[in-house]
């Protein structure tokens, strides 16, 4: 049994979705082009499930979040694919991976031949059961990567209305999740390792501006130490959490965020890697020039940095997406790749970006106790990087294309006392 394509997209995720879009713009003919997924559902834009999916009044249901809203494109449903002669493979597995045949295996028995394939099978949240602790499978313990979580997440709120909550993990995860387990009536406990949330990207500054937004609304922070173990009741649920500090935390439901892996293992053997994702050039070509890889997973080249990154951020994935698409199909039209680092996140009433590089020095500026306000990084006396909460569009706009310029900086002090309008102005 099998099936041959022109071009095949392994992952059904946001980058799946943006390549699809741009296969179709390039003129991509009926039958040739397939994605396969093992998710159920066409590509939809992740970043929704921890935000609008967790509303508890008017939430954001599919179809509505199918790619591409998320970058003001058309919305491509179910039928979108079938009007484009592009062939969505759902809930299905792909098992094993032979790029020098050029095939792909699923789980239902099916080998798959491709002239070119796009990996974009994204990454997978890490599982306790990684960090020595067992709880996973309990019904009331949360993980949120894909529909199915967010849909289990979504059911144990409605259920515990008015209980306890443990949010494991200080990230954008288990931030954004805190936020809407507040408004949705629970009271949270967040528990992470570090001193403050965000460590990644925060510096201690920033970080304190949200703990207390959040300490507002309710949430307790325990800091600097981490789950132990859960205790279950004769049901299996979790009933509650022994902390490596000693404490008990008595809970109704648990979302766990620690992190995630790139799903990169299919290829391991086949292909090159860097950074623990499939290294490509600046067309998203891996190591086999039939084989691109994007999104997520692809350990692709930042001019702007000179150096080589994996980014695990929705704008990476639709770009890159985009980019690999225009490579396989235009090639002699294709210019290098020249990304900006971009991440953003909303929870409550706030909401902020990031633009370029959090190294080197730190200026802080803006009213820290009001709603605007942000932080310049200076790295070898240039501007490398910029975050800003609660700016306007013409601010992001500027200082997207200032970072990228990277100016010499030459006094500290004005960057603080001018702010935002300092890449305004320019
Ligand atoms: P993505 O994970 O979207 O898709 C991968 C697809 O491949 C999935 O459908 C998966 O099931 C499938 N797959 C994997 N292995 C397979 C196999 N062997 N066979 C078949 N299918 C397979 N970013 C940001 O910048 N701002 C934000 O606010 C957020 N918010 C956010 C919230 C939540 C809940 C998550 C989980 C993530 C975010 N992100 C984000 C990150 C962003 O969503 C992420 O970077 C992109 O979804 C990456 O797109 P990809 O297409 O690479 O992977």
């Amino acid at each position: 049994m099998g099936r041959d394509f022109a071009y095949v997209i392994l992952g059904g995720g946001v980058a799946a979705g943006y390549a699809a879009l741009e296969f179709a713009k390039k003129g991509v003919s009926h039958g040739q082009l397939c994605i396969i997924s093992d998710e159920p559902v066409a590509p939809y834009e992740r970043p929704a499930l921890s935000k609008g999916f967790l509303l508890p009044e008017a939430p954001a249901r599919l179809p509505g979040f199918h790619t591409c809203v998320g970058a003001n494109e058309e919305r491509l449903t179910p039928n979108w694919y079938t009007e484009h002669g592009i062939e969505l493979i759902l809930g299905t597995r792909v098992i094993s991976a032979n790029t020098k045949l050029k095939t792909l295996l699923t789980a239902t028995g099916e080998t798959i031949t491709y002239k070119f394939l796009i990996i974009a099978t994204g990454a997978r949240a890490v599982k306790l059961e990684e960090i020595g602790i067992n709880g996973s499978n309990a019904e009331n313990v949360c993980y949120l990567r894909d529909l199915a979580d967010a849909t289990k997440l979504v059911n144990m709120m409605r259920m515990c209305t008015g209980g306890n909550a443990i949010v494991i993990g200080g990230g954008y995860i288990g931030m954004e999740c805190a936020a809407s387990l507040v408004m949705n009536k629970i009271n949270v406990s967040m528990v992470f390792p570090g001193s403050y949330c965000m460590g990644r990207l925060f510096t201690p500054k920033i970080a304190s501006y949200y703990e207390e937004f959040y300490k507002s609304k309710g949430v307790s922070f325990i800091k600097g130490t981490s789950l132990s173990s859960f205790v279950f009741n004769s049901e299996g649920k979790v009933m509650g959490a022994n902390l490596k500090d000693g404490r008990y935390l008595h809970a109704d439901m648990v979302v766990v965020g620690i992190g995630a892996r790139p799903n990169t293992n299919l290829f391991e053997g086949q292909l090159a890697f860097e950074n623990g994702g499939i290294k490509v050039n600046n067309r998203f070509q891996s190591s086999n020039t039939s084989v691109y890889a994007v999104g997520d997973i692809a350990s692709f080249p930042i001019k702007l940095f000179n150096d080589t990154r994996r980014v695990e951020h929705v704008d990476a994935a639709r770009k890159t997406a985009k980019h690999a698409v225009h490579a396989i199909m235009e090639p002699k039209t294709i210019s290098d790749f020249d990304y900006l680092p971009f991440f953003y996140s909303r929870a409550f009433s706030l909401s902020w970006q990031f633009y370029g590089d959090n190294v080197g020095e730190v200026v802080h500026f803006g009213d820290f106790s009001g709603t605007k306000f942000g932080a310049y990084w200076v790295n070898n006396g240039r501007l490398v990087g910029c975050f800003l909460e609660g700016g306007g569009n013409e601010d992001y706009v500027a200082i997207a294309k200032v970072v990228r310029l990277k100016p010499v900086v030459l006094d500290l002090g004005e960057l603080e006392r001018k702010g935002v309008d300092f890449v305004v102005a320019m």
